[in-house]
């Protein structure tokens, strides 16, 4: 069941996803050679409680970090560490905040230093692919609308959609009904509602499609090797018009 929310649900929503978008300001400005992701990790719970707000991902099904930090090849839900970043390298940085029971949700790539324009293509793409899809949450679509747009716009560019992941339904919980997948035929599943708020995040890969997850039992990467971008905003659906982006400031 979709759980429709109410505009002062929305506007809690927005708290929890206005602490994680600032948060991920004062991250991306963090990032460069030399820093660690566990020095992210530990800057972004940091920001998020200064906010009065609780990291979302910590302890989620035993997640034990507050950030989600993907290197280069790692597609999604890298574990914060001692790693050192090094000019050249990308990091997808995926954060969850919780305010007044509510979650907000976004992640960003970005490079670290100067990184080639091979890379930054990547990367565009990606960002891109997340608003086209953003773009179709309007009243009246279907949610495959979004998912199709997504697709569309990696693969002409290129790149292959992972499937294995997708965006979510987004409220009391980090993880609700629909699931957005980030491929798919346009017109499918349910008819979208003002009142749906939905986490929309396409993982791109700039190979093959296919991921697998490390012993860790969390980071996902590409099995080819090939690099990974990922970018998520949440958005609440509008009576009529575009959607409201609740993570982006
Ligand atoms: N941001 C991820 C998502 O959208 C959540 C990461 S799972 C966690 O599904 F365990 F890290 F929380
Ligand atoms: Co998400």
């Amino acid at each position: 069941m979709i759980i429709l929310k109410t505009v002062d649900e929305i506007a809690v929503m927005a708290q929890a996803s206005r602490v994680v978008a600032e948060t991920l300001e004062v991250l991306k400005k963090a990032v460069q050679p030399g820093i660690t992701t566990d020095e992210l990790d530990r800057l972004a719970e940091q920001e998020i409680r200064a906010r009065g707000a609780r990291p979302a991902f910590k302890g989620y099904r035993n997640y034990p970090k507050t950030l989600c930090a993907s290197v280069n090849e790692q597609v999604v839900h890298g574990i914060p560490s001692k790693r050192v970043l090094k000019e050249g390298d990308i990091i997808g940085l995926d954060l969850g905040a919780i305010v007044e029971g509510f979650y907000g949700d976004s992640a960003v790539t970005v490079m670290v230093g100067q990184g080639s324009e091979r890379i930054a293509h990547l990367v565009r793409v990606t960002e891109e692919a997340m608003y086209l899809g953003i773009k179709q949450a309007v009243v009246g679509h279907r949610l495959s609308d979004i998912s199709h747009a997504v697709q569309q716009h990696v693969e002409l560019a290129g790149y292959s959609v992972v499937t294995e992941f997708v965006g979510h339904g987004i409220g009391r919980q980090l993880h609700e009904e629909p699931q957005v997948p980030n491929y798919g035929k346009p017109g499918q599943g349910p008819r979208l509602q003002a009142g749906m708020v939905l986490a929309i995040e396409p993982m791109v890969n700039a190979g093959k499609s296919a991921v697998k997850v490390l012993d860790d039992r969390w980071t996902a990467v590409t099995v080819d090797g090939s690099l990974s971008a990922h970018f998520e905003h949440t958005i609440a659906i509008q009576p009529s018009g575009p959607p409201r982006i609740l993570s982006q400031l």
